[in-house]
């Protein structure tokens, strides 16, 4: 099936490591420019590199997405070498796992500016563009915390409910101006391959799937139908669905792709 997605326009933020990485190997197997927005330079630079392999144009940019300047920067020099944005995918996402009750404020604050306060940001920079255009695709990465909760996850989780939230009023907002916005909420997504996570990553220190203790990974696996732990091509499909042309009439959505863990 041809997505359409050819020669258009792609910003991923966070494409440096594990999801981002896969949604932007994916986009440009489908022949889209792929601009990594990303912190941590050196990793985005590996991954554009690696993407670049597969035949496609990529560039990695320097992108801090809780700063706003930081991120209307990477918007124009995006738009000064490619002259449009098609698709904006808000991929950065940070936690660190924690029983609210006993969660540093500089680490709960952390998750509020890089979950919520990005994708604000993010999507306000490229919103001129898209509405003078009249079209364009926000795909929002949130997660199955920000459904249903998840312990040790609370600010995290909340964070992810307003990401929702957010995008719904976003696509009514922008419904008028043919933009699209939803969102995909993943399921534990662990890097299978060592060396693909920076130090920004929430995975720093490189945390594979093999590392788990199995009985650990046994009691994750335990909680999803379909009897596994998701990849970052998992969520990689679903982004290139709902940023291509046969995803033009939905809007406002949130799809889950975790195996069933939540089913709402
Ligand atoms: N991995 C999972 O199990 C899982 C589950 C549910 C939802 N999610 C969501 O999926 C998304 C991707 O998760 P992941 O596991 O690939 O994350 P990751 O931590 O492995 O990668 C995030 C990337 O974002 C970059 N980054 C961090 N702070 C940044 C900033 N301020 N500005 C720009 N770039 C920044 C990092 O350098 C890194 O390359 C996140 O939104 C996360 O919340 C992940």
């Amino acid at each position: 099936m041809d997505l359409g997605l050819a020669g258009k326009t792609v910003i991923v933020t966070g494409g440096g490591a594990n999801i981002g990485r896969g949604i932007t190997f994916a986009f440009v197997k489908e022949g889209s420019n792929v601009v990594v927005a990303d912190i941590d330079e050196e990793q985005g630079q590996k991954v554009a590199k690696e993407a670049e392999a597969l035949g496609g144009k990529v560039i990695a940019i320097k992108t801090d997405v809780t700063d706003y300047d930081s991120v209307e920067a990477m918007v124009n020099k995006t738009l000064e070498m490619f002259g449009s944005i098609d698709v904006l995918v808000n991929n950065v996402g940070w936690v660190a796992n924690k029983l609210f009750m006993k969660k540093p404020r500089e680490e709960y604050e952390k998750e509020i500016k890089i979950n919520y306060l990005g994708v604000v940001n993010c999507t306000r920079a490229v919103l001129d563009h898209m509405t003078e255009r009249k079209a364009g695709r926000i795909v929002n990465i949130a997660s199955d915390s920000g459904r249903v909760g998840e312990p040790r996850e609370a600010v995290y989780s909340g964070t992810k409910g307003a990401v929702i939230a957010f995008g719904k009023t976003i696509a009514k907002e922008m419904g008028r101006f043919g933009i699209t916005v939803n969102a995909i909420c993943p399921g534990a997504t662990i890097p299978e391959k060592a060396g693909t996570a920076g130090k920004e990553s929430m995975w720093a220190g490189d945390i594979t799937v093999e590392m788990i203790p199995p009985e650990t990974k046994e009691r994750i696996i335990s909680q999803y139908p379909l009897g596994r732990m998701g990849k970052p091509e998992d969520v990689a499909n679903a982004a290139l669905f709902l940023a291509s042309d046969v995803a033009n009439f939905i809007t406002g959505q949130t799809l889950s792709v975790s195996g069933g863990f939540s089913m709402i």
